[in-house]
């Protein structure tokens, strides 16, 4: 019996032992812990705070890079439609039309000259054109520009300008977004990072005296300023010089692969994309393509002085020589060019500012000649030319319709006939009369533009961004 309540006791007290222990240490702990809990939270709480500020940051760079890519607009475009004057051509074709009577009345047509027109409603069919080309040729030999030019001159320049304008301005606009990225994501993460480091400082009360004097030193703050100003003024090689050599190659493409077809020739909306892919294709690898300097840049000689040939000339990959100069001299010309002779001198006086210039430039160059950039590019200006497509076929579909309904013939399923319009051949003349008006798409600054939001906007982009901006390395 005894035994039992010993038992008990001993139970009992190993128990209260026990409770008052836990009891004791809970106490403990609980101060311990409310103050660790207090603490993490703080720090979670900045933590939240940096992370919050920096994802907010992020994501307003993003932003300003479209509205910058948009302000920049016609900057870019506006000598692009200047240079490659598809309407112009199109004036005199319908000018040659008006006179045709005149000239040749044998009753043989050509193309028509207003299905070009794009605001053409009506005619949708490219009447009686000859049945082979050199019926044509007889016919349309006259003259009948101030130039001199011959009517078969004009279609032929006419489709070959249409489209390297309508390519130039896609591939143009790529690489301006892509620059633009890369720009304002590293001018971006330099300001963050002081940001970051200074709140870093802050908690742990270390004073960082870099910052410090940064912040206190109006003269150095300014220095920072130059570099990265001057840093975004190289903008001006692209929208001067890259698009014309851009222009250059896409011309070449475009002729290697239309050359040998025929305005009148009839074509699928998808056989149409393939040709377009063809000079995708082409211009890709000539923009990654590697070169000699001296090839890339018009004002470079080649360097044979030396026993071993080229050996001093440096090979670069094209796309670099349409975003970036290669020599002081053009730097310095396009510092002139892009700022006031105030900015130079103060960005001339101190050498740190040309050291910092250079450091961003050859990050923006390792971007730029990375695999992940070779990828964007090629990401980017194919949504926009299929977003184009898509326009264009929709176009089709529904001159298509009309067409059908001026007839009064009744519609079939809508998806047959939407089945019926993929294998629907167009002459060339009309897809190009359709796809004309849709490049003016490309230079139209509305904020819910389509094809420039989607271009600006495709993921491969934001992972670029992201990794810049986590570039911490430089
Ligand atoms: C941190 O942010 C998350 C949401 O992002 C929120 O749920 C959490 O409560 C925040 N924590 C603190 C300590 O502010
Ligand atoms: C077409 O032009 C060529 C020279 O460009 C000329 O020799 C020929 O006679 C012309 N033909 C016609 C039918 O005008
Ligand atoms: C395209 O290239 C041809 C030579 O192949 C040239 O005659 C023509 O002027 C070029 N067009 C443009 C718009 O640069």
């Amino acid at each position: 019996m005894f035994q039992f309540i010993r038992d008990l006791y001993r139970r009992h007290q190993k128990k209260l032992l026990i409770t008052s222990g836990v009891a004791a240490i809970s106490y403990l702990i609980s101060i311990y812990v409310r103050n660790k809990i207090n603490e993490f939270q703080e720090q979670l709480k900045e933590e939240n705070l940096t992370r919050d500020l920096i994802k907010k940051r992020f994501s307003q760079t993003q932003k300003d890079c479209y509205m910058t890519f948009l302000s920049f607009l016609p900057v870019l475009v506006d000598p692009i439609f200047k240079e490659l004057d598809v309407e112009e051509i199109t004036k005199e074709l319908k000018l040659s039309r008006k006179n045709k009577n005149l000239i040749n009345n044998d009753g043989k047509s050509e193309l028509n000259s207003e299905d070009l027109s794009s605001k053409q409603e009506g005619s949708i069919v490219i009447e009686n054109e000859g049945s082979n080309d050199n019926n044509n040729n007889n016919n349309n030999n006259n003259s009948i520009s101030g130039i001199g030019k011959s009517k078969n001159e004009l279609w032929q320049e006419l489709k070959i300008k249409s489209l390297t304008r309508f390519l130039t301005l896609i591939y143009s606009e790529t690489l301006f977004i892509i620059l633009l990225h890369l720009q304002l994501n590293i001018i971006s993460r330099k300001s963050y990072l002081k940001t970051a480091l200074k709140l870093a400082s802050k908690k742990q009360s270390i004073k960082l005296i870099d910052l410090e004097i940064e912040d206190n030193n109006n003269l150095n703050l300014n220095d920072k300023d130059l570099s990265e100003q001057a840093f975004l003024s190289f903008t001006w090689w692209l929208l001067n010089k890259g698009w014309i050599k851009l222009k250059d190659i896409i011309n070449e493409s475009v002729e290697n692969v239309f050359n040998e077809i025929n305005l009148r020739d009839e074509m699928n909306i998808e056989e149409f994309g393939k040709l377009l892919f063809e000079i995708q294709k082409n211009i890709d690898n000539k923009l990654f393509e590697e070169r000699y300097d001296y090839e890339l840049y018009d004002n470079i000689e080649i360097n044979s002085n030396n026993n071993n040939d080229e050996s001093n000339n440096i090979k670069m990959i094209r796309l670099i020589s349409l975003i970036l100069p290669s020599n002081s001299k053009d730097e310095l010309e396009l510092l002139e060019k892009t700022n006031t002779m105030e900015f130079i001198s103060k960005f001339n006086s101190n050498l740190v500012n040309s050291a910092t210039l250079c450091k961003m430039n050859d990050e923006l160059k390792g971007y730029l000649k990375s695999e992940q950039v070779n990828m964007i590019s090629k990401t980017i200006s194919a949504t926009g030319i299929s977003v184009i497509l898509e326009n264009v076929e929709q176009t089709l579909f529904l001159k298509q319709e009309n067409k059908r309904r001026d007839k009064g013939e009744e519609g079939k399923g809508e998806g047959e006939e939407k089945g019926m319009l993929i294998n629907e051949k167009w002459k060339l003349a009309f897809i190009l009369a359709v796809l004309t008006p849709q490049t003016q798409e490309l230079a139209n600054r509305r904020l819910d533009n389509k094809v420039l939001y989607m271009m600006n906007n495709v993921r491969e982009l934001d992972d670029l961004s992201a990794s810049v901006y986590s570039n911490f390395d430089v």
